[in-house]
């Protein structure tokens, strides 16, 4: 096993973000990448655990039962980045069944340090594999992996846990479009994708009895206060969970139990919340299969396979380049 890492994106960036986020007069909203420092990776590893919060099971297991299907599409050598590695505990399926056919080449894309220490940790055993750990949003990690890939090689774009559902919809095409750009004819995306379910299941696992997924949100504030010297008190906020279905979408936000003023001096900022003002923090928009079809159709992809799970509603599309 072979690691190496490329490093950080600068506080300036996250500062400026924030300021641009919390310093309107319409709905202030937060960039929910940002949710994902040590404590809130470690909180979402949480998450994924909490029996209301079925999707990453899902996931899980049709990885492992697809895995073979999703290698099968792909003859000859195969380099494989993934978008958002979290722990990387799903990947090694499909790691694995390409480790069987020929050495292979790993390369998560994370923001979070964490994440990816505890990737390279996980999948670090595997023979017959090389991890090479890339610090940079999806992007610009996607340019660079490209770019070393060899002739003759096939890509395989792993982005799963239905985070591709983070994004508005349209934004989402334009996403798969920027993808595609970067790809190859034949080159591979797979994508996971959460499916529409009954609106008192998406409320229970976006807002679970324990608070876990509160203590998530929230602790969007505490790192505020901890990298930019933020007063943020976090018992002044609460999380909230709502289904928008016009947008078919769960939407968290933080709501502001009072009147009160913030100051973030890091990001050179005063800021007034009124009383019931929130901060919007994350969308998760749900989707059909025929919706998946189509949005891979409109950004260059052909839909070769979808999978879907039956013990909650979620589907593995694999994608592949036209
Ligand atoms: C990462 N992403 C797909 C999760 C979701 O379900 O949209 C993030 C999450 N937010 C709250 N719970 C989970």
């Amino acid at each position: 096993m072979y690691t190496q890492t490329i490093p950080a994106v600068p506080l300036a960036d996250f500062a400026n973000d924030i300021r641009a986020g919390l310093k309107t007069s319409g709905q202030k909203e937060l960039p929910s990448k940002y949710l994902y420092d040590e404590v809130g990776s470690a909180l979402f590893e949480v998450i994924c655990v909490l029996p209301e919060y079925g999707l990453t099971r899902a996931d899980q297991r049709l990885l492992r039962r697809h895995a073979q299907d999703v290698v099968s599409h792909f003859q000859g050598p195969v380099i494989v980045t993934e978008l958002g590695s979290g722990s990387g505990r799903k990947t090694r399926w499909v790691l694995e069944a390409l480790c069987r056919r020929q050495a292979t080449s790993y390369y998560p894309i994370e923001i979070s340090q964490s994440a990816l220490a505890r990737c390279v940790q996980e999948l670090g055993q595997l023979s017959a594999l090389s991890i090479v750990g890339v610090e940079r949003p999806y992007l610009d990690g996607l340019l660079e992996v490209a770019a070393r890939r060899r002739v003759r090689e096939h890509l395989l774009v792993l982005f799963l846990g239905s985070t591709i559902g983070n994004f508005d919809r349209e934004p989402a095409v334009n996403f798969l479009k920027e993808i595609r750009r970067i790809l190859h004819p034949g080159d591979g995306l797979l994508l996971g994708t959460d499916l529409e379910k009954p609106i008192r299941d998406l409320i229970l696992a976006y807002d679970d009895p324990l608070g876990v997924t509160a203590a998530f949100n929230l602790n969007l504030l505490g790192r505020i206060n901890r990298e930019l010297d933020g007063t943020f008190d976090l018992s002044a906020f609460e999380h909230v969970a709502r289904y928008e279905s016009a947008h078919r979408r769960i939407e968290m936000h933080l709501r502001s139990r009072m009147k009160q003023e913030v100051s973030i001096p890091k990001a050179n900022l005063e800021v007034d919340f009124e009383e019931g003002e929130t901060i919007w923090t994350e969308s998760c928009h749900k989707y059909n299969l025929e919706e998946v079809v189509q949005m891979a159709k409109a950004s260059g992809f052909g839909c070769a396979a979808q999978w879907l799970d039956g013990e909650w509603l979620f589907a593995e599309n694999l994608l592949i380049a036209e």
